[in-house]
């Protein structure tokens, strides 16, 4: 009996289990009712009394060692099993997801804030619904001027009635001066980027929706050469010190003297043009006093900036709505 319990026990160690059914076949062998172990355990009646407790022992750890074999080798096939559905390493990291980026008005747009904080601006904002009065009558535009016509201005509201206020989507950034004028005494040095509409043919240059940067420097003694100075250090800052640009004289209602700032832009053919990026002035003494500021006593200078004319000089576009398309192949190139 002894020998035969040795034996099963060997048997046991070195069935070899290599799948499903094998380990289905061990279990019927050694550990089911009609198994080899009950089989043992039933004949210990043969067994001489003084040796059944030895021989039980001994049966006993034999029983276990066959459950603990088959659990075993049942949890490693589970294992198996798992790592060959895998068709790939599951331990490596994961690819990486493919990122956005900024929109490429929007990293413009950034630039030149940074060169404006540098220069010591700080920022303001405004509504993008305008009223007639901040958006033209503040800026000394006459009553019947083209601008205020239905070909460049969206209207939200408009009265027969001259006396009330119309209400617009902004054509420009600079009703927001007239904002910080009146809810700020000078010293007054800000820059206003923000949306503007004019109700514009879509064409290769144009857009009914475009970006500005205005700006507003107010205090007792500014200058033109102050404005000089700062435009010029915006475009070496922003375009690199060798930069071409030019000052000629232009026309807004709310400045005097108007200046405009051209870049020469530079074609793939060698040709070249030249592109204004801001119309600028020096504050009109009817704004300081539309706002309640004394003109005798403070001078200041403005502008705005064309935030797409800017971005399509530094990155080359020919078509403005480009910007406004939104197709990936466009902006994957500013990633
Ligand atoms: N608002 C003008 C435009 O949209 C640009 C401009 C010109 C802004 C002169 C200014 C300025 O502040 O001083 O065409």
């Amino acid at each position: 009996m002894r020998s035969d319990i040795e034996d099963l026990k060997k048997e046991i160690q070195n069935f070899s289990i290599t799948n499903e059914e094998i380990l289905e076949a061990f279990r019927l062998k050694f550990l089911s009712r009609k198994g080899r172990i009950q089989a043992m355990f039933g004949n210990i009646g043969n067994v001489p009394k003084e040796d059944r407790a030895k021989v039980g022992k001994a049966m006993n750890e034999v029983k276990n060692l066959a459950q603990q074999r088959y659990d075993e080798e049942k949890r490693k096939l589970q294992q198996q099993e798992i790592t060959a559905g895998a068709t790939e390493d599951i331990t490596l990291p994961p690819a990486p997801l493919p990122t956005g980026s900024f929109h490429p008005l929007t990293q413009t747009l950034e630039e030149m804030k940074q060169i404006f904080f540098r220069l010591g601006f700080n920022i303001a904002d405004g509504p993008e619904i305008e009223d007639d009065f901040h958006n033209f009558t503040a800026l000394n535009f006459p009553p019947n001027h083209p601008a205020r016509d239905e070909q460049d201005t969206f209207f939200i509201e408009k009265y027969d009635d001259p006396e009330k206020n119309d209400l617009v989507l902004r054509t420009h950034t600079s009703p927001v001066q007239i904002r910080l004028m009146k809810e700020q005494k000078p010293p007054i040095r800000a820059i206003m980027p923000g949306r503007v509409y004019r109700n514009e043919a879509v064409t290769p240059k144009s857009y009914f929706l475009f970006h500005q940067v205005e700006a507003l420097y107010v205090d007792t003694d500014v200058s033109v050469a102050d404005l000089k100075e700062t435009l010029v250090s915006f475009a070496k800052m922003m375009f690199g010190s060798d930069v071409e640009y030019r000052i000629r004289p232009g026309f807004f209602p709310f400045t005097e003297p108007s200046l405009e700032m051209d870049i020469w832009w530079e074609t793939k053919d060698g040709n070249g043009k030249w592109l204004e990026i801001l119309g600028s002035g020096m504050v009109d003494p009817n704004v300081f006093k539309s706002v309640d500021l004394d003109p005798e006593k403070y001078t200041g200078f403005a502008w705005g900036m064309g935030v797409e004319r800017i971005a399509m000089l530094r990155h080359g576009i020919d078509d403005i709505r480009l910007f406004y398309k939104n197709d990936n192949r466009f902006l994957k190139q500013f990633n």
